[in-house]
């Protein structure tokens, strides 16, 4: 296989066979083919495109790259992955859910960078939580606690880790294939039999547009079935940050309140979206219809057993929940926003009101870089809502000294827009793939 021949075809817009694709792939995995020629051959496949043989080709190599997880656990197994979103910690409660309803959840998960978080990040905050298991342990938690998010490990698809760096810096993140071939790579490699997709778009979401959100949840459910997975997507809202709390402890105390009292508040769109992502999962892999899905769902999340999955995963990655509700007392430094005029809620801008959270230090601008667990925003209104001259809109919140605060809370008051009417979001689902 000659690199540079390879690149030329693609640059002229041809199709690579599997085998070119395949051997690329290991040369560059390898250290064979050098970081320029596989860079160069990125950006002519975001330029040209991909089929989407050459696509399922791309993902397969990737996935082949490192370590392919097996499960033999007797019970079918499931994953949920999220494109990611402000506020979005409905893994915390999506995955415990499925697994109380039968199914074995295996979830490699990430650290989050920029604005929106990492899952990882946010159960890090419960003192003791190991998320960094080794492989073995990863298996053995979810055989014990049938449920388990850890962050990936280097010996899953060590192509995709060199592969997403140079995308990074080279301009070649855009591309539908190289997204796919990055996000399914893994998933496939993690062993679930079933995988659904959470794709955002808007404001607060990696894509922008209602379009490229479909496309992208097209072809990672068509990639996921060609590798012989069951599959599914649903394209969802992220214009408006997902339930009240932004940032990680707080996401998680929130979390936990949803899975500790969910008669009050299974009728929200975010609970509801909850709700719909487990039963996607399940219904596939367990093969029953989405209502029946649907119906058992609920009734393990009122009954407790979700809550019941969560506490076990926790326990089960040595966290300790005594410990996290001190957490949550402990003092740090607080300031509240509050309505400018009077009105209803017509808007809470999503990607404004991660910039705040983001500023008070809940996320990372580079990998190594610490995050405050304290740190966040809590909103004290949704869309829809009608508030009055000086109503609270939202609480600021930082461990230590209170510097920073105020010019996060300028940043995060542009966030809200205040109209004379305002309907709240029913739905945060704007199309299902299945
Ligand atoms: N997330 C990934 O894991 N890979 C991409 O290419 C884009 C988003």
């Amino acid at each position: 296989m000659i690199a540079k021949l390879i690149i030329d075809k693609k640059r002229e817009g041809r199709a690579l066979g599997s085998a070119e694709i395949r051997e690329f792939i290991e040369g560059f995995t390898k250290g064979e083919i050098p970081d320029y020629q596989m860079s160069a051959l990125a950006m002519a496949i975001c330029c040209r495109g991909m089929t989407e043989r050459e696509t399922a080709d791309l993902t397969e190599a990737m996935m082949r790259s490192g370590r392919c997880l097996e499960w033999n656990l007797g019970i079918p197994t499931a994953d949920k992955h999220s494109t990611g979103g402000v506020g979005d910690k409905l893994s915390l409660i999506i995955q415990p859910l499925a697994a109380a309803c039968g199914v074995a959840v295996p979830s490699l998960t990430g650290r989050g960078l920029g604005l929106t978080g990492g899952t990882a990040d946010k159960l890090e905050t419960i003192p003791g939580y190991n998320a960094s298991l080794s492989l073995d342990d990863f298996q053995k938690v979810v055989a014990e606690a049938g449920v388990s998010m850890t962050v990936q490990t280097a010996e899953i698809t060590p192509a995709d880790k060199k592969l997403y760096a140079l995308r990074d810096v080279t301009g070649t993140v855009a591309s539908i294939p190289l997204i796919v071939g990055s996000i399914l790579s893994k998933k496939l490699a993690e062993g679930a039999s079933t995988l659904v997709f959470d794709v955002k778009w808007g404001i607060g979401a990696f894509m922008k547009t209602k379009e490229d959100a479909c496309e992208l949840a097209r072809a990672l459910v068509s990639g996921a079935k060609a590798a012989g997975r069951k599959a599914a997507a649903l394209v969802t809202d992220m214009n408006t940050p997902l339930g009240r709390a932004i940032g990680n402890a707080n996401e998680v105390a929130e979390a936990l309140d949803i899975l500790k009292n969910p008669a009050n508040v299974i009728k929200r769109a975010d609970v509801a979206l909850c709700v719909e992502f487990s039963s996607l999962m399940i219904s596939l892999a367990k093969d029953i219809t989405i209502e029946e899905a649907r119906e058992l769902c609920r009734e393990k999340l009122l009954d407790g057993s979700a809550l019941a999955k969560f506490e076990a995963m926790v326990k089960a990655q040595g966290g300790d929940l005594e410990k996290f509700n001190k957490l949550l007392t402990q003092p740090r430094s607080k300031f509240k926003i509050q309505a400018m005029k009077s009105g209803v809620i017509s808007a809470i801008d999503a990607e404004k009101v991660a910039r705040a959270a983001f500023k008070l230090g809940a996320g990372r601008e580079k990998a190594t870089d610490t995050i405050d667990p304290l740190a966040g925003v809590t909103l004290d209104v949704q869309v829809g809502d009608k508030v009055v001259t000086g109503s609270p809109l939202a609480t600021l919140e930082k461990s230590g000294g209170p510097d920073g605060l105020e010019s996060a809370a300028a940043e995060l008051l542009k966030a809200f827009t205040i109209s004379t009417s305002a309907e709240a979001i029913e739905s945060l689902i704007f199309e299902r793939i299945v």
